[in-house]
């Protein structure tokens, strides 16, 4: 919905690149690029996400960032012709490698950066002179600036799941004893789609 409508502003025809692409953002910012018409290519850290996201999701490309070696030739392969809008979730290396393969005026909408969290010593972003070269418009948001649009959000996500031309993944741990565990996992990729923590049933 943000980078649909606000941040990223995806239009018709664009290369979108989303990092963490099978996860609770993930899914559904790359289901809503393809609606706009986008070009979509996801990552994600493991051959099931790397399946779920072509297979379920409807991404037209994805890579599991764990077995890359060289990321930036891996980019420029899915894009040869550069990202125009890359939907930042995790940071550090990945965000790097991008900023070699924006095109002109990209953007770059920052959700997120999942990979700096639990650093003691955060890594650093070596190539931010591309933000310079390619006139990239990078803008962190946080949802509770667009609590007004939550109206519009409903209004346009459930006709899509209930055609199912947009669908979710959740992954549900029951009991609050297995919250630490959840929320853990999260940080190590264990987690495959929206990670929910069901208390009590009844
Ligand atoms: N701005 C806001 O208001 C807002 C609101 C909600 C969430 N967020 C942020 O948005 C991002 C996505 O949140 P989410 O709830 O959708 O989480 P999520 O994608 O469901 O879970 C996090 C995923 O990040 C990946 N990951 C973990 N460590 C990583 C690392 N070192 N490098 C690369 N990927 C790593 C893992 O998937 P893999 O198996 O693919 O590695 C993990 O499953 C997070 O950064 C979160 O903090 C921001």
């Amino acid at each position: 919905m943000l980078v649909s409508f606000e941040v990223g502003a995806t239009k018709k025809g664009e290369n979108v690149f989303v990092s963490a692409a099978s996860g609770a953002v993930g899914q559904l910012v790359g289901q809503f690029a393809k609606l706009h018409g986008c070009y979509v290519v996801g990552s994600a850290g493991s051959k099931e996400k790397v399946d779920l996201l072509k297979n379920k999701f409807g991404y037209d490309e994805a890579i599991n960032y764990k077995e890359e070696q060289d990321l930036n030739a891996t980019l420029k392969r899915h894009f040869p012709e550069g990202i125009d809008v890359y939907f930042e979730n995790v940071g550090g290396k990945t965000l790097d490698a991008v900023l070699l393969n924006m095109r002109l005026q990209g953007r770059i909408p920052v959700c997120g950066m999942t990979s700096q969290y639990n650093l003691t010593q955060p890594e650093g972003v070596t190539n931010l002179a591309h933000i310079v070269y390619k006139r990239v418009r990078l803008q962190g948001f946080i949802v509770a600036d667009y609590y007004h649009l939550y109206g519009k959000f409903l209004e346009f996500v459930l006709p899509h799941i209930r055609e199912g031309k947009v669908v979710y993944v959740e992954d549900i741990a029951e009991g609050l004893e297995k919250g630490p565990e959840a929320l853990v996992g999260i940080f190590s990729g264990k987690n495959v789609g929206k990670q929910v923590l069901v208390v009590a049933r009844e």
